[in-house]
């Protein structure tokens, strides 16, 4: 059975998209089979990997009937993109997980990309997940905000949740300007999986395709996420 993981967080701009991306090169290089299925209807994940031009169905389009399985994917390199619809319809959670099912079969992984919020594109994209990440910034409101999805996204049937603490920047964290890893995990009631600095590869992604590379400060951070969600028993460093 494919894996099936959710990213998502309560506010916008924490970096949901490009670690979900990240996520999908880190499984791709390990030799997984991977698509992204973006269910952000204001459309960022096609930008991220250089395939905009080329978008012409969307997973809304295999929903109404409007095409096959296979003729809404777009073949992004490294792993296979989903677009999605600009508009969520009347789309069910019902008719998603179902859609997914039929893509479980060509892949090893599914990365569903949430909007910001708790509304209907998160429901879509928790229908079909098994595992939900949670992405805060290491700051109170953040982790609030994601603890609080993560038991949404339970409530809508995702059995286990992780937080990755995206952008860390070890000075702020010693200064006291942003919240230490204790805090974070005395704080929040969802499994610490991993910590992501600040990297000027990932702030760059959409203008530079490539980030996600052996040189990027952030590669071992996201490769050892990849290999926790395996069950692979990676320690959790930084200090
Ligand atoms: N670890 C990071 N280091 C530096 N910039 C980051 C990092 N993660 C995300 N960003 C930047 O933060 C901004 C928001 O990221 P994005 O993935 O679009 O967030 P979301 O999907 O949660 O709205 C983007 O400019 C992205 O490049
Ligand atoms: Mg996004």
């Amino acid at each position: 059975m494919a894996k099936r993981i959710v990213v998502a967080s309560g506010k916008g701009g924490v970096g949901k998209t490009t670690l979900a991306l990240a996520l999908a090169l880190a499984f791709a290089r390990r030799g997984k089979r991977v698509l992204l299925v973006d269910f952000d209807d204001l459309r960022c994940a096609d930008l991220l990997l250089g395939v905009a031009d080329r978008v012409v169905y969307d997973w809304g389009d295999v929903l109404n009937k409007n095409c096959e399985l296979n003729d809404a994917l777009l073949d992004a390199g490294a792993i296979s993109l989903l677009p999605c619809p600009t508009d969520y319809g009347t789309f069910t959670p019902a008719q998603v997980r179902e859609m997914m099912r039929g893509y479980a079969q060509q892949f090893d992984v599914l990365i569903f990309d949430a909007p910001a919020g708790i509304g209907t594109g998160f429901s879509l994209a928790c229908a079909a997940a098994r595992t939900g990440i949670v992405v805060a910034l290491p700051d109170p409101t953040s982790v609030r905000s994601a603890c609080r999805t993560a038991q949404e996204m339970e409530s809508q049937g995702v059995k286990e949740t992780r937080l990755i603490l995206n952008r860390a920047v070890k000075r702020d964290i010693r200064r006291g300007l942003l919240l230490n890893i204790d805090d974070v995990i005395d704080r929040s009631e969802v499994q610490l999986i991993g910590i992501v600095p600040e990297d000027r590869a990932l702030r760059y992604a959409a203008m530079k395709p490539g980030f996600f590379s052996p040189d990027a400060i952030s590669f071992l951070p996201l490769s050892s996420i990849a290999g926790r969600l395996e069950g692979e028993n990676i320690p959790l460093i930084f200090s």
